[in-house]
């Protein structure tokens, strides 16, 4: 019945349902949600774990001792784990220019101390995975950036982070969240691709992944489901960012399963591991906003959604997998045969060069594409 268990891993940014829905056009619609309750609100949901940006559940640095008291009593009570922490490095004037990349090297330097100590912070709450998205890393202008400096920059603040977190002996693996624009009008480390490149330049690339989220790279107008497939190919699909967009316009952060329905379906499907490639074993992990126009009844209906729309998904997905006719389907296509090396043991390229080819009838050849494609379609649509 598509309720939620702990097993299913689901877990939720407490910036999410926290969100009060102020926007460039016009202030809050909804009251400031005290984290603890959301972590209870969440637990009832059928959450497994929950994550946030330090400024989230510490804005302030009075009460920080008694809120982290509360806040680690609600994890006791609900079993709920903070499995991803986060740092903001975009709210504050003083990241206006850049946090870890900006031009000012004090601004840097505080950047970073903010992020040490949020991951100290990390490392006591349990969480294995500790997020860096970059939004005020970039510009709005040409010669405001120089990019190859800023890319010194991050690697600089990432090898350090990484030292770090070895030098204590915690248990943390970062992941870069893409995204090409918004807040900044050009963001560093756009897609997935460029996120992926920046890593293997680092000193210790295995301690550095990835946190894709499905608007931002539809935002860019490219497909999700092959953006982390790559990704898991690398080993590098480290947590992932579940949620809903229509196309490339604004982030738009609806709930998961809004927005491109189709792409969501084979986002699960690469999730799981498209069949027979590697799957994501981490936290399910949504990063969505509950529409400004909703009250706190849609907050939780919103949050609800994206936990069922991933069940009826995953049930549409493995009953694709799993019909027969999907198979033969996939067969016709020849999809398995891609997992053939194209030069076989012992042959040499001047056997293959030698070889002769019916290249009329190869392309003439019938691929199925389109029946294999409307299977998936009426599974979707549950006809099947
Ligand atoms: C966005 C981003 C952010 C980050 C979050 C984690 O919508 O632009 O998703 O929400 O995920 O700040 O650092
Ligand atoms: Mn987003
Ligand atoms: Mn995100
Ligand atoms: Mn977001």
């Amino acid at each position: 019945d598509y309720t939620p268990t702990p097993e299913d891993k689901f877990s939720f940014g407490l910036w999410t349902v926290g969100w009060q829905g102020t926007d460039v056009f016009g202030p809050s619609t909804r009251d400031l949600l005290d984290p603890v309750e959301a972590t209870y609100r969440l637990a009832e949901l059928g959450a497994a774990a929950v994550t946030f940006h330090d400024d989230d559940l510490l804005p302030d640095e009075d009460q920080r001792d008694s809120v982290l008291e509360k806040f680690e009593k609600a994890l006791a009570e609900t079993g709920l784990a903070v499995e991803m922490v986060t740092t903001n490095l975009f709210s504050a004037p003083v990241f206006k220019e850049g946090a870890l990349t900006a031009n000012n090297r004090d601004v840097r330097r505080y950047a970073l101390a903010k992020v040490l100590r949020n991951v100290d912070l990390a490392a006591s709450l349990g969480a294995k995975t500790f997020v860096l998205w970059g939004g005020r890393e970039g510009a709005e202008h040409g010669a405001a950036k120089d990019v190859q400096a800023a890319l010194d920059r991050y690697k600089e603040a990432l090898d350090l982070l990484c030292a770090y977190v070895k030098d204590q002996g915690y248990d943390i693996r970062f992941a870069l969240e893409p995204k090409p624009n918004e807040p900044r009008g050009d963001i560093l480390l756009p897609t997935i691709g460029h996120a992926i490149a920046l890593i293997n330049e680092l000193d210790d690339p295995s301690m550095v992944g990835l946190n894709p989220e499905v608007g931002h790279e539809e935002m860019a107008g490219l497909n999700f489901a092959q953006g982390i497939s790559q990704a898991l190919w690398h080993d590098k699909l480290f947590h992932v960012d579940l949620n809903g967009q229509h196309g490339p316009r604004f982030d738009q952060d609806l709930r998961f399963g809004a927005g491109n329905l189709r792409g969501a379906f084979w986002t699960v499907d690469a999730l799981l591991g498209a069949g027979t490639g590697k799957a994501y074993d981490g936290y399910v992990h949504f990063d969505f906003k509950p529409p400004r126009a909703e009250a706190m009844d849609g907050v939780w209906e919103s949050a609800r959604g994206c936990m069922r729309n991933y069940l009826m998904l995953r049930e549409r997905v493995q009953a694709f997998r799993a019909d027969p006719d999907v198979v033969a389907a996939l067969e016709a296509a020849e999809v398995g045969t891609l997992g053939t090396p194209t030069l076989a043991e012992g042959e040499s390229l001047a056997d293959l060069r030698a070889a002769t080819y019916d290249v009329e009838g190869l392309g003439a050849r019938s691929v199925g594409l389109e029946a294999l494609d409307q299977l998936a379609l009426e599974h979707l649509l549950g006809a099947r």
